[in-house]
């Protein structure tokens, strides 16, 4: 691990969330009959054929690019609040997946806490209900952050809602090439 991403990330936290990510995937793999169907995975150039709800699929596709997505949502979050003036915010995530861009802002806290005294609401949207064990079971949540996972697509979601008065900031985390 380069230093960089040393100073950016608290080890113990994102161990744990990847080792827990690891065994339940390995559980998986023992009770999977049919292994073959791993070999056409393909998760590069926009694939829109990635079947989010196979569970393997989720975790493998975690294993191989949580790691590096949440140093990079957490990055993205840290010049976003640099830019931001009010002290409340509200995010939409679309295509929030496991919410890792929201465990990044939680590695955040302290700086949040201090910003946004009147809270903050993360509302993360997936049309696939991505498996419970491989969420944040390591990410401490605080009483000013509320967190919100609502299965549904973007279409639905805004249907009759003009989000731009209830949202203050958008996010495709990863996403927005696969939306469909
Ligand atoms: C590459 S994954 C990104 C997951 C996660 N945000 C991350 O950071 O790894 C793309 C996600 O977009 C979701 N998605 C696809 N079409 C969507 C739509 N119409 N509305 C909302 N989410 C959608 C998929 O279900 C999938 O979970």
């Amino acid at each position: 691990m380069s230093l960089l991403m040393q100073q950016h990330f608290s080890q113990t936290y994102i161990e744990k969330y990847l080792n827990n990510i690891y065994n339940y995937v390995l559980d998986t793999i023992e009770d999977e009959e049919n292994l073959c169907n791993l070999l056409n995975l393909d998760y590069t150039n926009n694939n829109q054929n990635v079947d989010y709800s196979n569970i393997l699929t989720q975790g493998i596709y975690l294993l191989r690019y949580a790691y590096a997505y949440i140093f990079e949502y957490k990055l993205m979050y840290t010049e976003l609040l640099d830019m931001y003036e009010k002290n409340n915010i509200n995010i939409l995530s679309i295509g929030c997946g496991t919410c890792i861009d929201f465990d990044a802002l939680l590695l955040l806290k302290d700086k949040l806490n201090k910003r946004f005294t009147k809270g903050l609401t993360y509302t993360g949207i997936d049309p696939v209900c991505w498996n419970d064990n491989l969420k944040h079971k390591y990410f401490t949540t605080d009483k000013k952050s509320k967190l919100n996972c609502i299965q549904s697509n973007l279409e639905d979601y805004c249907n009759n809602k003009d989000i731009t008065k209830l949202i203050d900031v958008l996010v495709f985390p990863k996403s927005i090439s696969e939306i469909y």
